[in-house]
């Protein structure tokens, strides 16, 4: 499929920006996403400066991030998602800090001029929903382009083991028609649930694609629903009621999560890297 046919698929599918705004806070595995991805922001946000939402739909880490003060530039696909992003902005007065709200995509970011930002994000799978290797390697060209030097760049994608061990059931359509099957588990470009167009990546095949950009030196790969990854709903029900059992639980997730075969088990990856060169 050419790349514009999957983004215009990609847009329909996100046109409920109501829905992807909830996505990070409403189901526990995707709030586990939300949680850790926060916990490794911490580590890395520059003292201040200007940041690049790339892929950032209704603007949950903009808004979590113009709240402390950083000049924001936030990009998505979906015209729906920009519009619920500005409308939350201004609900939540931190519309001032915005410096864009603006609809395309990271395959083309000649918006932006090169070493514009101090911290650039691309989380939660814009670079999964892109058609092509070589347009995803693009992509990520211009993520490092926009980046300043010694700046850091978070990415985070659809891990491939993770999500195809949850949802066999879900997926039930997918798996019985052979062809899909096939594609599904070799890693090609896929539809899922004949609504997103994704490619789902493994720990090794991310590390290459990196390697491919010149300049960006790999920080940290987590697995961000660590252990749990899979079941983590089915925990939540076991453990709901045993504060010292889930303590535990997130204290061992906390100390897996950035090895490689539990990065590979989790359903989404988040890769650090640093720009280490002027563009
Ligand atoms: C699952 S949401 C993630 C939103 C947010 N970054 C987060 O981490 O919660 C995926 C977002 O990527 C956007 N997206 C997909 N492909 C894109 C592309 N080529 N360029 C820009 N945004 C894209 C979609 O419109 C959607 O808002």
């Amino acid at each position: 499929m050419q790349r514009n046919q999957a983004e215009a698929l990609t847009k329909k599918a996100y046109n409920d920006a109501k829905k992807e705004w909830n996505r990070l806070i409403k189901r526990q595995t995707h709030m586990l996403e939300f949680q850790t991805t926060l916990h490794y922001l911490e580590m890395f946000l520059p003292r201040k400066g200007r940041i690049l939402d790339a892929g950032g739909g209704p603007g949950r880490y903009s808004i979590y991030l113009a709240k402390k003060a950083y000049r924001i530039s936030l990009l998505d696909l979906s015209p729906e998602n920009i519009e619920f992003a500005k409308k939350q902005a201004k609900i939540e007065k931190v519309i001032g800090n915005f410096d864009e709200f603006m609809v395309g995509s990271i395959h083309d970011l000649s918006h932006f001029e090169d070493n514009t930002f101090d911290l650039v994000l691309c989380t939660g799978g814009p670079l999964s929903h892109l058609a092509g290797s070589r347009n995803r390697l693009k992509a990520l060209k211009e993520l490092e382009r926009v980046a300043k030097k010694n700046s850091y760049l978070f990415v985070s994608v659809m891990s491939r083991w993770g999500t195809l061990s949850v949802p066999y059931p879900k997926a039930h359509f997918e798996i019985r028609r052979t062809k899909h099957a096939i594609r599904l588990i070799s890693g090609e470009d896929t539809m899922w649930k004949q609504k997103y167009y994704t490619h789902y990546f493994t720990y090794d095949e991310l590390l290459e694609l990196f390697s491919k950009v010149e300049g960006l030196k790999v920080m940290k790969v987590i697995g961000l629903q660590g252990l749990t990854g899979t079941w983590f709903e089915r925990y939540i029900r076991k453990f709901k009621n045993d504060r010292k059992a889930w303590k535990n639980l997130m204290m061992m997730n906390e100390m897996v999560r950035e090895i490689p075969s539990v990065v590979d088990s989790s359903r989404h990856i988040l890769v650090i890297v640093k720009k280490t060169r002027k563009t």
